[in-house]
């Protein structure tokens, strides 16, 4: 009852629920808040800090940003759900909040050279189908809890998105998380959440994740086989690892692109899933440029087969 008493009067000041009601459309700094509240930013801090104590909010640190947001799960998530479905709609101060999100959103991309290259999408495969591939791999096993590595633009999220209980993407550019974060707003999928890290440096304890994919990002690593060793160590035993990735070891018949320092060939990439500890389950090439590609699905070894093996 005292978790309930707090939340309840954490949101009983119109400043806080509105707060509340605008980190669970976006991640959001306290400077995004203070433009579209139109109110000073120790006061804004202030009603943060309340939001953040009755466990309503959570906030995290991107370099020199710290942002917030309704938790992705646990009992502070589904209660911030609960409260916020209470809100009427149409409200006429909530929806001029919903006008000025767009606009900060907006406004983030404006000095993005990778939002506004008017290009294809970064990390589209450039063949038709791959996606399709994608799902009918996976097959209906529930997904759980996601992370994807080297998310980019957060296409892979997107894609999964209905499948999972709770996806989060990793990138170590920040431009590429803030158009990722504006993809996901975009697409309405507030429940997915987009983080700076470190492939080879994975900030997540062991075993906490149910899949992991890995789209278009070996090819570019200089040290392959460590991410793949970072992914088993986030994957619970018997969780699932999904790779689309070029055999640029494998010249395609157009290569004209020079192979990157690490070539990377079918048989390369089965050593490096088995020394990290995976079974591969399934593994089809797509016919792509500058380097075909290739699809595997594989499953971390338990404990007890690892022994055996
Ligand atoms: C070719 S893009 C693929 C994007 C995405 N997976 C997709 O398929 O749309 C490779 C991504 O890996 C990210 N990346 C490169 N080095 C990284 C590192 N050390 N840790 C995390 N992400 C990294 C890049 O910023 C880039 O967004």
């Amino acid at each position: 009852m005292q978790d309930l008493l707090a939340a309840l009067k954490a949101v009983a000041e119109p400043t806080r629920l509105r707060l509340l009601a605008l980190c669970a459309r976006g991640e959001l700094t306290v400077s995004e808040l203070t433009g579209i509240l139109g109110q000073s930013q120790p006061r804004v801090s202030r009603h943060l800090k309340v939001l953040l104590e009755a466990g309503l909010l959570d906030r995290f640190r991107e370099q020199n940003w710290v942002y917030y947001r309704v938790p992705l799960k646990g009992s502070g998530a589904s209660r911030a759900r609960q409260l916020l479905s209470l809100l009427p709609s149409g409200d006429p101060v909530m929806s001029l909040d919903w006008l000025r999100l767009d606009q900060v959103l907006a406004d983030r991309l404006e000095n993005l050279p990778v939002a506004r290259s008017g290009d294809d999408e970064p990390g589209a495969h450039g063949v038709a189908g791959v996606d399709a591939r994608i799902l009918s791999a996976l097959g209906g096993e529930p997904l759980g809890d996601l992370l994807d590595i080297g998310t980019g633009s957060g296409r892979m999220l997107r894609l999964l998105a209905d499948r999972t209980d709770t996806a989060v993407g990793i990138d170590i550019s920040r431009d590429m998380l803030l158009l990722a974060r504006s993809n996901l707003r975009s697409a309405g999928m507030d429940h997915l959440t987009v983080r700076q890290g470190n492939m080879y440096q994975l900030k997540f304890a062991n075993a906490a994740f149910h899949t992991v994919t890995v789209d278009q990002v070996l090819f570019q690593a200089e040290q392959p086989e460590c991410v793949l060793a970072e992914a088993a160590r986030v994957l619970k035993p018997g969780g699932r690892l999904l790779l689309v990735e070029y055999l640029t070891g494998q010249g395609g018949a157009d290569s004209t692109d020079a192979p990157p320092q690490c070539p990377i060939t079918e048989s390369a990439l089965a050593q490096w899933l088995e020394r990290a500890g995976f079974i591969q389950e399934a593994s089809e090439r797509i016919a792509a440029s500058p380097w075909p590609l290739v699809l595997t699905v594989s499953r971390r070894r338990h404990a007890a087969d690892v022994a055996a093996a």
